[in-house]
């Protein structure tokens, strides 16, 4: 083996493993939670009328137009605001501004696959804390998380797409010392959020991403909120220009387009709840969900199985390998169409 030129910590880590984009056949993708509808057409516009030639230029370093447009949109000032390049960046931007090397860092488990690999990353001390049998909160949070300097959550959860009841997080948000960082990924799927958190708590931060809800995952932008002595070390830490001038310009463009998002969110919702009631007859458990995916265990094969026949015909979505969540399939919410082609191939495979 060569010599070893990476820093220790990193070389012993496999690193995140992202979900599939396979290229060059035709596949029904509902593998990484994104949108099945294209973004809003004002988007396009935007992207048409970009100036090209402006790009020789570096973009605002904090993208101030478009804090200014998402303040306009959720009532919540400006200097509340932090953009990042996906709420990845937003994500890791956490773990580097509050927790130190060999600081504790609290997460659930089974949740968002990122979390513990952000904390290998920093050197934090991971305590991971298991979800109940119905994948909520335990009741003993606050113990397991003791000392956390950062207590992270997904509200919708991934992979198991529920969220904890509000009025349990407002109080586990009023309790706990450290920062609570709310990733509301899947928020505008739900039927709830807890964006008014930033104003009532100063430990709190909530995130949010264009990648679903508004159908940009390939833009990458994302934002977070909180109160500003939060976003003031936060911009300390993020790169400078951590967001480009098109991301910029086309996230002003699809904040602008409240309608569009509000029709596509249904149109996904209206999907889910069909086949959650499909599945559910042919036998399967499908966990509630508030998100734009379903974790449900097939009712005759075992998921591994059913994940590698479904690929073989097209059909792509999620398995996971690990406690826990090793018998169910994620699937994400697709068209119409392809949700059928889905269940048609599974009432084959499924028996
Ligand atoms: C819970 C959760 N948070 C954050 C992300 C990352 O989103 P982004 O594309 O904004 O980096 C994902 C993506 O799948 C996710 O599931």
């Amino acid at each position: 083996m060569s010599k070893i030129f990476a820093r220790e910590r990193i070389h012993a880590i496999d690193g995140y493993t992202p979900g599939e984009q396979l290229a060059g056949r035709r596949i029904v993708k509902l593998n990484t939670n994104e949108n099945p509808y294209p973004p809003s057409p004002k988007v396009g516009e935007a992207l048409r009328a970009l100036e090209w030639e402006a790009l020789r230029l570096y973009p605002n370093p904090t993208g101030q137009a478009l804090r200014e447009k998402a303040s306009e949109v959720f009532g919540i000032p400006a200097s509340r605001i932090l953009c990042g390049n996906g709420s990845d960046d937003l994500l890791t931007i956490a773990l580097r501004t509050f927790v130190g090397e060999g600081d504790a860092y609290a997460y659930p488990e089974p949740s968002y696959s990122l979390y513990p690999v952000l904390a290998d990353l920093q050197g934090a001390v991971k305590r991971p804390f298991q979800l109940n049998e119905q994948f909520e909160l335990p009741d003993n949070l606050l113990e397991q998380a003791a000392n956390a300097k950062l207590l992270m959550l997904a509200r919708p959860n991934a992979p198991t797409g529920n969220a904890t009841p509000k009025d349990k997080l407002y109080q586990l948000c009023a309790d706990f010392p450290g920062v609570v960082w709310i990733d509301e990924a899947y928020a505008d799927f739900a039927d709830d959020n807890c964006l008014d958190f930033v104003e009532q708590f100063p430990n709190v931060v909530v995130s949010r991403t264009f990648s679903k809800s508004y159908a940009l995952a390939g833009l990458r932008l994302g934002l977070a909120f909180a109160q500003e002595h939060l976003v003031e070390e936060m911009l300390k830490l993020k790169d400078s220009y951590n967001t480009d001038r098109i991301a910029q310009t086309l996230g002003e463009a699809a904040l602008g387009d409240q309608n569009w998002l509000r029709d596509t969110c249904a149109k996904v919702r209206a999907t889910r709840s069909w086949v959650t009631d499909e599945l559910s007859k042919r036998g399967w458990r499908v966990l509630p969900s508030q998100a734009n995916f379903l974790l449900a265990k097939p009712a005759h094969r075992p998921a591994a199985e059913l994940f590698t026949a479904l690929r073989e015909r097209g059909l792509l979505v999620r398995y996971f390998a690990l406690p826990r969540v090793d018998e169910f399939l994620r699937i994400t919410i697709g068209t119409d169409d392809e949700m059928k082609e889905l269940l048609n191939v599974l009432a084959e495979l499924d028996r």
